[in-house]
């Protein structure tokens, strides 16, 4: 064992999970059957934050697209991700989390040992992969405001950040277009986002330009929020509905692989630039 993990300092409740900066890295660590687990917090899908999802079992499920990974081995289960996660052997001393040395995941286990059926598998209905990352988005910015500490509000606002452009830029890619072509009210329905869009990453820059924490950046992120949660509302309450009912299950499935290709490519929000979109642009480039 190497070095004190800061605040939390006490380890979870049984069945919990808290994080833990350590040597950079934004560490997640499990209770499980009273054994203590800890396990890279970043998803290698799309950079979701892995404590704002599930533990089942002796696997954690990303929030976002519910890739599973082995929280003992860091082994890939089941899910988009190719990557499995890194750990960390976790122990208490003095009531203090202390984390040793990172191990490098496991290799999935063979198909054949895999576990869950076809049926079990994620997902991939684009119309609820759009559903499920709008849930992480409230939960991430529910979670923020919970943080106090620089470094880790510094962490999570990261990776909400880009999930929010990651989530954008995927529905103007993979769904708005498809949508206005697929109803007639589909191009005023696309417009419409694509401008919310624009106003979210407006909001995101407000806060980029404050200083993390201070009642500048706080006003700037309420204030993100509050759009961020306008848009979610009026896009499950119209566009969604409308796509469900103008387009059948398989082509959502495909669009679904499209959409987790998508939030592979641009993991990190890696090649996206975060500008306003015209959403003109959008619904005539759906041809
Ligand atoms: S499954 Fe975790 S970010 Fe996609």
């Amino acid at each position: 064992m190497t070095s004190e993990a800061p605040p939390p300092l006490a380890p979870p409740a049984e069945g919990e999970m808290v994080t833990a900066e350590h040597d950079g890295a934004v560490v997640a660590v499990a209770m499980l059957d009273g054994a203590l687990h800890g396990f890279d917090d970043t998803c290698p899908h799309a950079g979701c934050s892995l404590s704002e999802g599930e533990l089942d079992g002796r696997t954690v499920v990303c929030p976002c697209h519910m890739a599973t990974f082995d929280v003992a081995t860091g082994a890939v289960v089941d899910g988009p991700s190719i990557d499995g996660v890194k750990t960390w052997p976790v122990e208490v001393a003095d009531g203090a989390l202390v984390l040793g040395e990172p191990r490098d995941p496991e290799p999935a286990a063979d198909e054949a040992d895999a576990g869950p059926s076809t049926d079990d598998r994620p997902e991939t209905d684009v119309a609820v992969l759009v559903e499920l990352e709008h849930g992480a988005m409230r939960r991430q910015f529910e979670a923020l405001d919970q943080l106090t500490d620089a470094a880790e509000l510094t962490a999570s606002w990261t990776t909400l950040r880009e999930l929010l452009e990651i989530h954008a830029s995927a529905e103007e890619s993979v769904l708005y277009p498809r949508l206005a072509r697929a109803a007639d009210e589909g191009a005023e329905e696309a417009e419409h986002a694509v401008h919310d869009h624009n106003e979210i990453r407006d909001g995101v820059r407000a806060v980029e330009e404050h200083e993390v924490g201070g009642e500048d950046w706080w006003s700037a992120l309420r204030r993100a929020h509050e759009v961020t949660e306008e848009h979610l509302q009026e896009e499950e309450r119209d566009p969604l509905p409308l796509f469900r009912e103008h387009t059948d299950r398989a082509r959502r499935e495909e669009l679904g692989r499209e959409w987790l290709d998508f939030s592979e490519r641009h993991r990190h929000a890696r090649g996206l630039a975060g500008e306003d979109v015209d959403p003109r642009s959008v619904v005539e480039g759906s041809g």
